[in-house]
């Protein structure tokens, strides 16, 4: 059954972690939206990797990964992850593809990035600027680079051309018509995953717009982002971490006291996993998720990093949001208000000991209340549990 997985939140839901699990289940993993911006970090044999633009079914050696044309491509991001795929000995020949279609993050667009870095707090990935060309029709494209004559005509510096061509001779090979390619995988039944970046609330449609990025992470990015047919997709994993985060700037209604967040930083690792930067921490706000699970239309959950909350004697969950004295349940379309939500929490006791769990019953009952409220509040399953870093951490359920 072909699949896609992705956040319901402000991104680094944990997503990597589960592509890497379920990823033996499919025959291709693909990526359709965003670019090196996404961060999956996958633990691979003690070594930590993190990968910016490569689906994390690479480290699968029996599954072909393929970056579709909705993505925005870094070639010398790209090919410093194809290096450190080969110094851990993970081979991609004949089983990585780049969509000829798919957009290329030019110097120009990390120069203009730099004003908007600032307002919205981006990754400084180029990809906003990116995709601005590719909508005002002025970008280039993978399969461009294998005409000289017709990149010159962008007014592409010479330094640049000389980037694009080593790319070409090198790795030309991987640069392919991936719409042709999927659609021949789905004649042969294989079976599709598609790998979602960032998350719903990053959505350029369905986020806090302007605090959001320049794709459409949620369903919809699939098949303008790949060419897949809209009836090919038949189970949606929508992933949500146990608490929340958001890196960068724009309103965050359940962002917690500082003393809090600097606890779950740490237990958690709250990183980014592109820019480093220390993530903003809160507690799970239903209201946002609730949103979420409807524009998706997911068919399942996955709840990830439980035991992050370990040891707090208290563990809350906003279900409302007051604005302007009027208690609401849904979420705002408009930014100000979501500016102005204060959450209205339930409160449940907390739990220790879930780190490294790996069957649903040895959880602690407080954990199981707290989930089976999540499940029944958003009217969706929880089909895994991750409850930790490692590879083996996991419920499934
Ligand atoms: P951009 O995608 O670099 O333009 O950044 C726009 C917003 O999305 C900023 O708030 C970033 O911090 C956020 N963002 C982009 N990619 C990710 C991600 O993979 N995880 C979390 N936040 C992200």
């Amino acid at each position: 059954m072909n699949t896609a997985l992705i956040g319901l939140q402000w991104g680094d839901e944990g997503k990597g972690k589960l592509i890497d699990y379920i990823a033996d289940s499919f025959d291709v993993v693909c990526r359709y939206q965003g670019g090196a911006n996404a961060g999956h970090t996958v633990i691979f044999e003690d070594n930590k990797i993190s990968l910016h633009l490569i689906p994390s079914g690479i480290f699968h050696p029996d599954k072909v990964c393929i970056i579709g044309n909705g993505t925005v491509i870094d070639i010398e991001q790209l090919v410093r992850e194809l290096n450190e795929l080969k110094e851990i000995g993970i081979g991609f020949e004949d089983r990585f593809y780049i969509s000829k279609r798919a957009h290329i993050i030019q110097p120009a667009h990390f120069l203009i990035e730099k004003d908007i870095k600032k307002e919205i707090g981006t990754t400084g990935k180029g990809i906003g600027p990116a995709y601005a060309d590719k909508m005002s029709r002025g970008g280039i494209r993978m399969g461009d680079i294998f005409n000289s004559e017709y990149l010159q005509k962008f007014g592409i510096s010479s330094d640049f051309i000389e980037t694009l061509t080593e790319f070409r001779e090198k790795y030309g090979h991987f640069i392919v018509n991936t719409v042709e390619l999927l659609h021949s995988f789905a004649k042969k039944k294989k079976k599709i995953l598609f790998e979602g970046a960032q998350g719903v609330m990053l959505d350029i449609d369905f986020g806090t717009y302007p605090f959001v990025t320049s794709s459409n992470p949620t369903p919809g990015g699939i098949f303008t982002g790949t060419g897949a047919s809209p009836f090919s997709v038949s189970r949606i994993i929508g992933v949500t971490k146990a608490y929340s985060t958001r890196v960068g700037k724009g309103p965050f209604p359940t962002e917690m006291s500082d003393k809090l967040q600097n606890q779950i930083r740490e237990s958690g690792g709250e990183y980014g996993a592109t820019t480093g930067r220390p993530r903003r921490c809160g507690y799970l706000d239903l209201v946002s998720l609730k949103y979420a699970v409807q524009i998706t239309g997911i068919t399942e959950l996955a709840l990830s990093k439980i035991d992050v909350l370990d040891g707090l004697g208290e563990v809350k969950l906003a279900t409302e949001y007051k604005i302007d004295g009027k208690t609401i349940d849904r979420f705002p379309p408009e930014i100000w208000k979501v500016e102005r939500a204060k959450p209205i929490y339930k409160s449940f006791p907390g739990w220790k000991n879930t780190k490294g769990i790996n069957e649903y019953r040895k959880l602690p009952e407080e954990a199981k209340e707290y989930i089976s409220y999540i499940e029944d509040f958003l009217g969706s399953k929880i089909s895994m549990i991750s409850t930790g870093r490692k590879r083996g951490d996991l419920i499934s359920v």
